[in-house]
């Protein structure tokens, strides 16, 4: 068995390899050739969560098991730490325990990068994060490279932290691009073309009522039933759309508080970014429609990386 760390993950899969992993992990769920259960997640002290998220992908199997510590803010410690056990399917032997908190990282904004080209328009150059801590960083260099971003937006309840991203962003996948800094969530919303939340808020950051025609949302922050970024109106003005439908009715928020204020019905939710993929739904439709990608993270995600990873590293063994 051997241990990947995070500089080693850091090192081998790099956030464009990722997209297109992804894309090829969505597509292969969707077809129904990879396997995943709903994410256990037990409740710890101070709104902590322990999450352990076991799957099948492509000959191998594993589980990752992840604290998500939202009250580290400030401490230095990361919000979520954790292992990706991976195991191969002949003889059912542990491989590789692989760092979760940069994996995770990654793969989640490469997940996005992958909604963001099928649902955004192509001419999309304004780009809004709201929350600027790892996944805000995950989403500019996944997303940037894609699009002819001329302005990203940044918002976060804390406005340090969105200073210190937009001097990070700088310096690295948003280099000469012109990033702002704005006090309000709207204010950074306002002329956006593609929003990422990417916030630990368990209240909506995002009003659909701010959103301008033609918008596309990644909603990546809340997963848990009882935790929404947007509001009921951003959710009833777009096409909206899942990574995995049993997780969208389980684990969103987004989706099911205004499911349950009758603002929209189950078939609001149109498919997944599989289905897209594999042409069985339409993506968007027209240029002013407004789509919603709603992130919940799914294990075939982290035990796909983790594949990558292993044949990467032994791969001149
Ligand atoms: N869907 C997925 O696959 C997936 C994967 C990873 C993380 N997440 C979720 O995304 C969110 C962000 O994760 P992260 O790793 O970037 O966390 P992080 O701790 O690195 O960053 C969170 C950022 O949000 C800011 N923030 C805190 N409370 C806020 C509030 N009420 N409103 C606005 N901003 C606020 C913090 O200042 C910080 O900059 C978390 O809720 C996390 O659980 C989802």
């Amino acid at each position: 068995m051997i241990i990947l760390d995070s500089a080693c993950v850091e090192e081998h899969l790099k956030s464009t390899d990722c997209v297109e992993l992804m894309e090829k992990t969505l597509y292969e769920l969707a077809e129904g050739s990879c396997v995943q259960y709903l994410r256990t997640a037990i409740n710890l002290p101070n709104t902590n969560v322990l999450g352990l998220m076991p799957g099948w992908f492509d000959g191998y199997f594993g589980v990752k098991t992840i604290s998500v510590y939202h009250t580290n803010r400030g401490s230095g410690y990361p919000s979520h730490q954790g292992q990706i056990l991976l195991f191969e399917s002949e003889h059912g032997s542990l491989l590789a325990g692989i760092d979760a908190t940069s994996v995770t990282k990654i793969r989640t904004g490469a997940v996005s990068a992958v909604a963001t080209r099928l649902l955004a328009r192509p001419d999309s150059s304004r780009l809004c994060i709201l929350g600027c801590g790892t996944q805000g960083e995950s989403h500019i260099d996944a997303i940037v490279p894609f699009f002819d971003i001329k302005t990203i937006t940044l918002w976060d309840a804390f406005p340090e932290a969105a200073g210190a991203l937009a001097a990070k962003a700088g310096e690295g996948a948003a280099r000469g691009i012109d990033i702002r800094v704005c006090d309000t969530a709207e204010e950074a919303v306002r002329d956006a073309d593609i929003i990422c939340t990417v916030t630990p808020s368990a209240l909506p950051v995002l009003c659909g009522s701010w959103l301008k025609s033609g918008a596309h949302i990644n909603a990546v922050g809340a997963c848990a039933p009882n935790a929404r970024e947007l509001d009921s109106e951003a959710v009833r003005r777009a096409a909206f759309f899942g990574d995995s439908i049993d997780s969208v009715e389980h684990e969103s928020g987004d989706y099911l508080f205004p499911l349950k204020e009758g603002v929209i019905t189950r078939e609001h939710l149109r498919g997944t970014i599989g289905d897209i993929l594999l042409k069985k739904i339409p993506g968007r439709e027209s240029d002013d429609q407004i789509t919603v990608f709603e992130a919940l993270g799914l294990a075939v995600e982290d035990i796909a990386a983790a594949k990558y990873l292993y044949d990467r590293v032994t791969e001149n063994d």
